[in-house]
């Protein structure tokens, strides 16, 4: 059994206070009008960064047939018999296909999941499952539709940091691409309703797509579990660990988890955004200054998987506290 949960603090701990929050949509779109327009979008993309860490996109581009397809290939593969999902069982996080069901990672609690980069798509696809047959073609159309979204965003989100639209350009579209496609079983009155504990994401953005309900996010400014609603056609995005350094702590990583659904089991496909591997990622220095010393100590995507790897008992997990300085 997980024993994350020992990373948060108590307040942080199931609450029966769950309500549903006021949540910043963000009209994708609204980014390439006119320079006013793109403007108040700036502006709010970076408010809802600064003061929850998390929102939802809509007239993002992506069609729901796109998104319909994709959560079809991700549910088809996990009905595959086990023994094929198990042929992309490894403990070896730096593998490019990782399955498994149970708790190794020390935070799935009652989730499968497969992990795979998607970008660039032409060099990982061809270690990606085979079955489903649809499996490649759909999660490869949604990969390379979603990456494009979180560059976007990503430019609003440095312009609103008033870095400027083009800073670290380069270093985004070289970057990397996580997908973690979960899946987490209908909730049965006996067993635990939390499929996946608390913790952050390591990188910039996560871009979440899901079946249905289960997701939560600690309220900044309350501490406490709220339950996200998913908007129809909407994709819901979250500051990461890295953002978090990038903005020297202007913009805070959120903890979230996932619960199991009553009603369904659930499906869900996390875009995470980064650098390339061993691109480090600093406190930018137009954020540093004497009254704002660097907080973080630079750190990478490798750096990453290996405090992972190094803390797979759970004791220090939190990456974001070992970047502390
Ligand atoms: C993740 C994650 C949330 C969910 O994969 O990192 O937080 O709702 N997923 O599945
Ligand atoms: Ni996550």
């Amino acid at each position: 059994m997980s024993d994350s949960s020992r990373t948060v603090p108590p307040e942080l701990l199931p609450s029966e206070d769950l309500h549903p929050l006021p949540m910043p949509v963000i009209n994708l779109g609204h980014l390439s009008l006119d320079s006013a327009t793109r403007y108040r979008v700036v502006d709010d993309v970076a408010k809802a960064c600064r003061d929850l860490g998390y929102f939802q996109v809509i007239n993002h581009g992506i069609s729901q047939s796109v998104m319909d397809c994709a959560l079809e290939a991700a549910s088809d593969f996990f009905k595959l018999p086990n023994e094929t999902k198990e042929k992309f069982a490894s403990e070896d996080l730096r593998r490019p296909v990782r399955y498994d069901t149970s708790s190794k990672d020390s935070i799935s609690m009652s989730r499968a999941f497969l992990k795979h980069y998607a970008h660039p798509l032409s060099e990982w696809i061809q270690y990606w499952p085979q079955q489903p047959p649809i499996y490649r073609k759909y999660m490869g159309k949604y990969a390379s539709e979603v990456r494009m979204v979180a560059l976007q965003l990503m430019e609003a989100i440095v312009e609103g940091l008033g870095l400027g639209k083009e800073y670290l350009n380069e270093k985004f579209h070289e970057g990397s691409q996580l997908l973690s496609v979960n899946c987490y079983a209908k909730a049965s009155q006996s067993a635990t309703t939390i499929g996946l504990a608390p913790h952050s994401d390591y990188g910039f953005l996560t871009i979440l797509l899901t079946s249905c309900g289960g997701l939560e996010v600690v309220d900044p400014s309350s501490n406490i579990w709220t339950r996200v609603q998913q908007l129809p056609h909407a994709l819901h995005v979250q500051i990461g660990d890295h953002m978090e350094v990038l903005s020297n702590g202007r913009m805070k990583t959120v903890v979230h988890r996932a619960l199991l659904n009553p009603e369904e089991a659930r499906i869900s496909i996390a875009s995470i955004h980064g650098f390339a591997l061993h691109e480090k990622v600093t406190c930018a220095k137009e954020l540093v200054d004497e009254e704002n010393p660097p907080k973080y100590k630079e750190s990478s995507f490798s750096d990453f998987l290996d405090h992972l790897t190094a803390n797979m008992d759970n004791k220090h997990r939190n990456f974001l506290e070992s970047l502390r300085m």
